[in-house]
């Protein structure tokens, strides 16, 4: 789908457990200037409603599982996330929102930018909006 796109991380694993890196420019196609994570989700919450200018993120879950609907004007998908060597990437003009949060689950995320509400397109409107001249 249009500016989004599923990640594999290394998942080096033993019988102690299971490790995986994220490199800049590597395992996420971007320099990394900010990671944020979600805690404490409620099963009934819902995030996300928004799109962004410029930022390109890449979602990881942790623990538990946690959907996400990707959208744009003409497409729309739901992809769940639950192996921490999994990572979904999120470019510019993809309108994304989060729910099914399992009681527990951590999203982490990486992202190319330092926090600009600016960049936030949070209206659903205007985001058709700004988003026509990229598909037609
Ligand atoms: P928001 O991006 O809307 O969260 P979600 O999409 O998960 O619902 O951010 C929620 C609040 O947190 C908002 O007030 C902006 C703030 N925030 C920061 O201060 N720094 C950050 O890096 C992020 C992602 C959000």
């Amino acid at each position: 789908m249009y500016n989004c796109a599923l990640l594999k991380f290394k998942d080096i694993a033993s019988h102690d457990g299971h490790l995986s890196s994220i490199e800049e420019k590597i395992d996420v196609p971007f320099k990394i200037k900010r990671v944020y994570y979600i805690t404490g989700v409620g099963q009934e919450a819902e995030r996300g409603f928004h799109a962004h200018k410029k930022l390109q993120q890449v979602l990881i879950c942790l623990n538990g599982s946690i959907k996400i609907r990707i959208k744009n004007p003409i497409e729309e998908e739901t992809v769940q996330l639950n192996n921490p060597a999994t990572g979904l990437y999120i470019g510019p003009l993809v309108w994304h929102e989060m729910f099914d949060f399992t009681k527990e689950s951590v999203l982490l995320v990486v992202a190319s930018e330092h926090y600009a509400e600016e960049d936030y397109l949070r209206d659903y409107n205007h985001y058709l909006n700004e988003s026509k001249p990229f598909f037609g």
